[in-house]
């Protein structure tokens, strides 16, 4: 089974590919993590695309495809957080004949999101994504797992925010146009919403 999940910058793609991650025995592959891992490490590619993407811009098909080929090379079973988001990367998927056998598309009100993101907290080493409003970590700014201090992401920042969710919108009906026509996906719209285990179980229904 390989799923993409969808939705625009703090719809809860990530929080939702966390629990879909410990339920099924599924890989999770999020681009925005990796990219962020490859500056934090100050790699070349790091390096090349960290005025990008803390302008809240996507980053060039080029660099994602090399990044995601050396991942999910003997991988199946995936769901990928945040990708494809370009018709190229859809097409890659689709060339390398990995199938997509759901797409959760996850809506949001454009109010919610500032909150969401404004409050957001990290943890870099486990990824686990918390909220100081909506999703508190058991002892405040540690990870409940790592027990190391939370960090909030360079992109949450009001303008930042703004670049990025119109690149959502400019790019995500052509996601979708693109597996309504050459795919037998099956696209799952999930109302964001709602309290993070009610979505859960919402999208758990439809993948079971
Ligand atoms: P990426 O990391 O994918 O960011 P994004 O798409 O902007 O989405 P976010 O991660 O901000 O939000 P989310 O939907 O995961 O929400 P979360 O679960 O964290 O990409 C970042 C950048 O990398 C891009 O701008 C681009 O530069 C680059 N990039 C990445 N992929 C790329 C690609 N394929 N091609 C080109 N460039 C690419 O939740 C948000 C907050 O809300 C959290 O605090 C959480 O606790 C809370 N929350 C979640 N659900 C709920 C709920 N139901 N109720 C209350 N609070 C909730
Ligand atoms: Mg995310």
């Amino acid at each position: 089974m390989n799923i993409i999940i969808t939705g625009a910058p703090g719809s809860g793609k990530g929080t939702q590919s966390e629990l879909i991650e410990k339920k099924f025995k599924i890989t999770k592959i999020s681009t925005g993590d990796i990219i962020r891992n490859e500056i934090k490490k100050k790699s070349s590619i790091g390096e090349k695309i960290k005025h990008e993407q803390q302008k809240g811009l996507l980053i060039k098909d080029t660099i994602i495809l090399t990044l995601i080929k050396k991942i999910i090379k003997n991988k199946s079973h995936i769901l990928f957080d945040g990708f494809p988001r370009t018709l190229g990367q859809a097409h890659f998927l689709s060339i390398n004949n990995i199938k997509i056998d759901y797409i959760i598309n996850i809506t949001i009100k454009k109010n919610i999101i500032l909150k969401r993101l404004k409050y957001r907290l990290l943890d870099k080493k486990s990824k686990k994504i918390y909220n100081l409003i909506y999703n508190k970590p058991k002892i405040k700014n540690i990870d409940d797992y790592t027990g190391t201090n939370l960090t909030t992401r360079l992109d949450d920042k009001h303008g930042v925010i703004k670049t990025r969710l119109l690149d959502y919108y400019k790019n995500i009906k052509n996601i979708i146009n693109y597996y309504k026509n050459q795919s037998n996906a099956k696209i799952i719209k999930i109302d964001g919403n709602n309290k993070i285990n009610n979505i859960f179980k919402k999208i758990i229904k439809n993948i079971i």
